[in-house]
């Protein structure tokens, strides 16, 4: 595994849509294992393959939404779609591509997700929450948005510094 370099928002990488995997072989596993290794490093809640420069629709997402006594772990989701939503949540929001800054992002409370695994094999998963929050952000990377160009408002320098609830970035 190694850690693999996070593009930034001047990229022009980070604003096209990436294109549907279609082989779960080495390659896409060795992407996934470096994918999370950066993500830990960073200390991040999600990372979408375009962030690292491979324009293909593979997210990973630190979910933390764990009952007790379990782990923290890592979903890798693969051709993720979403399929339900439900709810709404209104809050601060990050991104491991734009360091230094939090905006204001509405997103659905809870979503199903339909995705396949890095062998292809289909699942779905629900997210609530920040874990809801970070779908949302993932699979927007996969078409080229950019959560700043849907932010209500980006959070000011007082703001951020105010701000000590440990928002984590995606
Ligand atoms: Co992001």
């Amino acid at each position: 595994m190694a850690t693999r370099k996070i593009l930034t928002k001047e990229d022009p990488s980070l604003y096209r849509s990436s294109r549907a995997v279609t082989d779960f072989g080495p390659r896409l596993h060795q992407l996934l294992d470096d994918m999370k290794e950066t993500l830990q490093a960073a200390k991040g809640a999600g990372l979408a393959a375009p962030q690292v420069g491979v324009l293909r629709r593979a997210v990973v997402v630190l979910e933390t939404n764990v009952p007790e006594g379990e782990e923290e772990h890592f979903l890798e989701l693969v051709n993720p779609r979403i399929v339900e939503t439900s709810g709404e949540q209104t809050g601060a929001e990050g991104c491991l591509s734009v360091p230094g800054e939090c905006g204001i992002v509405t997103r659905p409370m809870q979503v199903r997700v339909s995705a396949q695994d890095r062998n292809g094999e289909p699942f779905e998963v629900v997210g609530e929450g920040l874990t809801a929050r970070a779908f949302c952000h993932e699979i927007d990377h996969l078409d080229g948005v950019l959560y700043t160009t849907i932010a209500q408002r980006m959070l000011t320098e007082e703001e951020m510094k105010n701000d000590d609830d440990g928002d984590e970035e995606d």
